[in-house]
């Protein structure tokens, strides 16, 4: 330990060359998102685990440790990143279907032998001590890259025992873990071998998701709709599922072709439509009027060579956007939230500011913690991380580059490799 944690458990500050954060009505829209509230000087300060003061160094009170200069001094500060789509916990990587994308199979082609379904195997021939232990590390590597938050997804189980087994992994995961993790039931994410999908998604409406809720397994349950996965039938099917438990819904909505999934999710009340490649006007339009936020995941379309999506239509339109990694071994091996955010910049024209609000406060929002997360604002919870940048622009402008020095997570400052494990 060390660094910010050590002026008294739980209570600290920075002062820092820069300091952004967004602030003011959240999800951030339009210019909005753009125009995060940027301090030179700024300075945090937080007790207890929660932001007490955010403005200039000036503002500390007369006579504070802080006034007379205690606490730390960083080049720039900004919030923890939320990344608000992940696939862990999963056990096993697939880089040589990554290679054979290389030359010329397709991920549709790997559907089957590959692909969900192939990690479905390795997760089902792995005991729970072995997914742990191949996620702890992971998950430790996301916090050294400044994720102070995280979402987990179940998907990869492929029956009601392997997703209730898999759900029961996130949340001995999320209560290890030092970030912040929620758990959504991605109960239609393949359809099982030796199943028809309209049994499938009976059986996830009538037994899946009902046990998963009883258990308190799921914030939240998502369907991949593509050809070769879900309709937007099934999303509706799902949607009124998730309602009668009270769980909101999320979609892989338009990622390999366009479906129409984006103008459902909106039309359903969706917590999130994610990835959005071939989302078309009738779909920016529709989240441009909705709450659901329009999650965009591009290291997923840089690991495929796919095309991006209309993300400026989506950030000029006015919808609410959210940036995040879809971490899994298939269509984004990449946990970095500043790689995140470097793609989002260079393959789909946001700009560095709208990609840190974009995987701060407007993810917060996507995993329902938009009144704790995502901001430096009083009240919120100190997860914050100093970079050593001289502009916040050189996080997306270097990508390879982990400009993350120092991670404080509810107010305690964590060193970049605590595996699996929190400070006490
Ligand atoms: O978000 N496309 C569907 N689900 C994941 C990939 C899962 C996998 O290939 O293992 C995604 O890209
Ligand atoms: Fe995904």
């Amino acid at each position: 330990m060390g660094g910010a944690a050590d002026v008294g458990g739980g209570s600290g500050a920075v002062v820092a060359d820069v300091l952004v954060t967004a602030r003011g009505p959240l999800p951030a829209r339009g210019r909005a998102l753009g125009e995060p509230e940027t301090l030179r000087p700024g300075a945090v300060a937080w007790e207890d685990g929660a932001v007490t003061y955010v403005g200039p160094p000036e503002g500390f009170p007369e006579g504070s440790p802080e006034r007379a200069g205690a606490g730390r001094r960083a080049a720039a500060v900004v919030p923890g990143f939320v990344d608000c789509h992940t696939h862990l916990p999963f056990a096993g990587w697939r880089a040589d279907e990554w290679e054979a994308r290389l030359l010329g199979r397709t991920y549709r082609d790997q559907h089957g032998e590959g692909g969900i379904h192939r990690s479905a195997r390795m997760l089902a021939g792995a005991s729970d001590d072995e997914v742990l232990a191949f996620c702890r590390p992971l998950l430790a590597e996301m916090l050294a890259h400044g994720t102070t938050a995280v979402e987990l997804k179940t998907g990869y189980g492929l029956s009601v025992e392997g997703e209730l087994r898999q759900g029961r992994l996130a949340r001995r995961l999320a209560e290890e873990a030092v970030q912040t993790c929620t758990v959504t039931l991605l109960a239609c994410h393949a359809v099982p071998p030796g199943w028809t999908r309209e049994d499938w998604v009976d059986t996830v409406c009538r037994e899946l998701i009902p046990a998963a809720a009883a258990e308190g397994l799921a914030d939240a349950v998502d369907v991949y709709v593509e050809d070769i996965a879900f309709s937007v039938e099934d999303l509706r099917a799902v949607a009124g599922a998730a309602d009668r438990v009270g769980l909101p819904l999320r979609c892989h909505a338009d990622q390999l072709g366009p479906s129409g999934a984006a103008e459902a999710a909106a039309a359903l009340g969706a917590r999130s439509a994610d990835h959005l490649n071939h989302a078309g006007t009738a779909g920016v339009a529709a989240l441009a009027r909705a709450d659901t936020v329009a999650v965009l995941l591009p290291a997923s379309t840089f690991s495929l060579r796919a095309g991006a999506p209309p993300a400026r239509d989506l950030v000029d339109s006015g919808a609410a956007v959210a940036l995040a990694t879809d971490f899994n071994p298939g269509t984004s091996p990449v946990l970095s939230m500043p790689e995140a955010l470097a793609m989002a910049c260079t393959l789909y024209g946001l700009t560095p500011a709208e990609a840190l609000v974009a995987a701060t406060a407007n993810a917060a929002i996507v995993l329902g913690q938009g009144d704790r997360l995502g901001t430096l604002e009083p009240g919120k919870r100190a997860d914050l991380v100093l970079l050593d940048v001289e502009d916040v622009r050189e996080v997306p402008y270097r990508p390879g580059h982990n400009p993350v020095v120092e991670v404080v997570v509810g107010g305690r400052s964590v060193g970049a490799s605590h595996p699996g494990g929190g400070p006490g």
